[in-house]
């Protein structure tokens, strides 16, 4: 409640003094510390962790990825993991189909990796 009383002086042009709220600070979104980032011939992809297949995560989101053969022999579902709350480590085929300099920059085969 306004408890702010006029006096016939504080009407006079020029007298009046309104005090100006200070700026509301506008919020940084904070990023989602649970999404995920992955990355496949430049274009990073956004998704929700959710436990299962990383490639049936991101297509089930809605998201495209890149895939063909899905035992993980192609190399088409290649991506690259900029952030992940938790992965399973390369299987022997990710072992196999990727060099040891992918495998160590993070670079791993959707259909093989499971979100943990
Ligand atoms: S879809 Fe072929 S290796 Fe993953």
């Amino acid at each position: 409640m306004n408890n702010r009383i006029f006096t016939v002086g504080s009407l006079i042009p020029g007298r009046l003094i309104v005090k100006q709220q200070a700026p509301v600070p506008t919020e940084i979104p904070k990023p989602k510390t649970e999404e995920m980032i992955i990355e496949q011939n430049g274009n990073k992809i956004l998704i929700q962790p959710v436990k299962g297949n990383l490639l049936d995560a991101a297509l089930n989101q809605g998201k495209p990825i890149n895939y063909k053969c899905r035992k993980g022999t192609c190399g088409q579902c290649t991506v690259r993991v900029v952030k992940s709350p938790g992965l399973s480590v390369p299987n022997t085929l990710e072992q196999k189909k990727l060099i040891k300099e992918q495998l160590s920059n993070g670079y791993r085969l959707a259909c093989q990796t499971e979100i943990l």
